[in-house]
């Protein structure tokens, strides 16, 4: 297993996401917001961290987007430590946080705990995240005190879609305003160093952020957030859905991808794939022959 690159020579830490803060840095007041993209696999970890990239999530999205579920419930342990990994061979600049799976902490803290450590031991990840706010906050310090900082996530949580009845905006009226407040408040006191905040009206993201000492990262929550976070595929054009409104499209990879697929099956067929450039050579001066003699 890869190990987590030292700190220093411009490395992500979780004390420099908290410094972030716009407001407390006593560096500057308003310090470069935080961005933030999910990354499943080898390749494209190492090119979101080689353009600069605060923060990779190995999210539990990749159930969906990378494999093809109808929902993040599926996803596995397994299946999450595996990415994990390869997104660890690919990072070194950027901070590893890890999420957590659906089931993975909802039985008791010490199952959080475990997984949580899991995470860190046997993939390299330097954080995880937890979905939930003011009733999981045991489980949230019990994370942190194990020495896992922890990234919080409110709001429209994907892996309460069947609470919640579908992909609806959260906060939108004052009593579920105040709620996603005190959850906010929750995650902080228990101890996270930055909370996702996940389809919400912009107005209150911005009101949770002004409240709350440690960074948040937007999605679908307006502008005024400390960061953003985007699913890769979303932004650059990789998913078969529309894509929900917040996730500008920045590339059209999945056109990309298509073309080049379709010219290289029609070189195939035509016969002008391989050409005689791409092809080995016998040794000896027989190139153009069709046939080597074979010494018996
Ligand atoms: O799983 C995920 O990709 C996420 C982010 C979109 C916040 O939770």
């Amino acid at each position: 297993m890869s190990v987590v690159p030292s700190a220093g020579n411009g490395k992500i830490t979780v004390p420099s996401i908290l410094e972030r803060k716009s407001g407390v840095s006593p560096k500057s007041s308003s310090p470069a917001k935080i961005t933030c993209l999910t990354a499943y696999d080898y390749p494209t970890a190492r090119l979101l961290d080689e353009a600069g990239v605060d923060v990779l999530l190995v999210g539990d999205s990749l159930a969906m987007v990378v494999l093809g579920y109808e929902s993040t419930l599926p996803v596995t342990m397994e299946e999450m430590l595996q990415c994990t990994r390869a997104v660890r061979r690919g990072t070194r600049h950027s901070l590893l946080v890890a999420d957590m799976p659906y089931g993975s902490y909802h039985d008791e803290p010490a199952q959080a705990v475990r997984n949580a450590v899991r995470f860190v031991k046997e993939a390299g990840a330097e954080a995880v995240k937890i979905e939930g706010g003011e009733r999981r906050m045991e489980l949230i310090s019990r994370v942190v005190e194990a020495e896992v900082p922890v990234m919080g996530h409110i709001g429209l949580t994907p892996q309460s879609v069947n609470a919640f009845g579908g992909y609806r905006v959260q906060g939108k009226t004052p009593s579920a305003a105040e709620q996603l407040l005190r959850d906010a408040r929750s995650v902080e006191a228990a101890g996270a160093f930055a909370i996702v905040l996940e389809g919400i009206p912009r107005e209150l993201a911005a009101e949770i952020t002004r409240t709350v000492r440690i960074p948040t990262i937007g999605i679908g929550a307006g502008p005024d957030c400390d960061g953003q976070i985007l699913v890769l595929h979303d932004m650059i054009g990789l998913t078969f859905q529309t894509p929900p409104k917040f996730a500008r499209r920045y590339a059209n990879v999945g056109d990309i991808i298509a073309s080049a697929v379709k010219e290289y099956c029609a070189d195939v067929q035509s016969g002008s794939f391989p050409s005689d450039a791409e092809s080995y050579h016998a040794a000896g001066g027989v190139k153009g022959r069709k046939t080597i003699p074979i010494a018996r």
